[in-house]
C-alpha cells in the first residue's frame, strides 16, 4: 500500500473551502427549484389546459434530459446564441434549479393530491376563496407529507453538483482534483472530498429527520 496522508495536509483548508462554494449554490438552487417546483404543481392541478401542458412538457424535458447536457448548454451554447457569456456559478444555479424545479413539481403535485377531497370540499362549501384555500389549508398540509421526498430532492442535489467541476467550477469535486493533480496523488485528495460528502448528505438527513419529528408532534 502506498498511501502518505501527510502531504494533502497544507491542502486541507483548500479542500475544506470547497464545501461552503458548493453548499452556496445548492441552497440557492433549492430555493429556485422549490418556487418554479410549487408553480408548475400548481399549473398541474389548475384548471387552465395550456399551464398543464406547458408544466408536463417542461417536466418532462428536464427529466429527460442529462443534467450535465443542461448544465453544457446553459454555460457553452447559451453564449453562443446570445453572445453574452455567462459564469459557472450562473450556470450552475439556473441548470441545477431549473432541473431541481421539474422533480419538485411532482413531489409537491403529488403531495397535494394526497390531502384529503375533504378538505376542498369543506372549504368550498364554507366559501373559502381558491388562492386562500390553496396557501392556508392545502399546502401545509401537503407540504408537512411530503418533506421526506423534498429532503431527498436536496440531498440528490448535494450529491448531483459535483458535476459542476465540468465547467470549471471550483466545487469540492474539482478542488479534490486539483490537488490530486498537484500531488500526483489522486487517492487521499479523493478520498477526503469523499467523506466530507458524506458528511454533508448526513447532516441533511439528520436534519430532515429533525423537523419532520417536531411537524408529526401535532399528529
Ligand atoms: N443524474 C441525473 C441526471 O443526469 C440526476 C438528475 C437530477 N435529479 C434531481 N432529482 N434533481 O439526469
Amino acid at each position: 500500500m502506498n498511501l502518505d496522508w501527510s502531504q494533502i495536509v497544507p491542502y486541507i483548508p483548500f479542500m475544506l473551502e470547497g464545501i461552503w462554494v458548493t453548499l452556496q449554490f445548492v441552497i440557492v438552487s433549492i430555493v429556485i427549484g422549490f418556487i418554479i417546483g410549487t408553480v408548475l404543481a400548481l399549473f398541474k392541478i389548475g384548471s387552465m389546459k395550456p399551464l398543464r401542458i406547458f408544466a408536463d412538457f417542461y417536466t418532462s424535458m428536464f427529466r429527460g434530459t442529462p443534467l450535465i447536457l443542461q448544465l453544457m448548454i446553459i454555460y457553452l451554447a447559451v453564449p453562443q446564441l446570445t453572445g453574452y457569456d455567462i459564469s459557472p456559478f450562473l450556470s450552475a444555479i439556473l441548470a441545477f434549479g431549473l432541473n431541481s424545479s421539474a422533480y419538485v413539481s411532482e413531489i409537491i403535485r403529488a403531495g397535494i393530491s394526497a390531502v384529503d377531497k375533504g378538505q376542498t370540499e369543506a372549504a368550498m362549501a364554507l366559501g373559502v376563496p381558491y388562492r386562500q384555500m390553496m396557501i392556508d389549508i392545502i399546502l401545509p398540509q401537503a407540504l408537512k407529507n411530503i418533506l421526506p421526498a423534498l429532503m431527498n430532492e436536496f440531498i440528490t442535489l448535494t450529491k448531483e453538483s459535483a458535476i459542476v467541476s465540468t465547467i470549471g467550477y471550483l466545487d469540492l469535486m474539482r478542488r479534490g482534483q486539483v490537488v490530486g493533480a498537484n500531488l500526483y496523488r489522486p487517492f487521499e485528495p479523493l478520498l477526503f472530498i469523499g467523506l466530507i460528502y458524506w458528511g454533508l448528505v448526513m447532516v441533511l438527513s439528520l436534519m430532515g429527520k429533525w423537523v419532520e419529528g417536531r411537524l408529526s408532534k401535532g399528529d
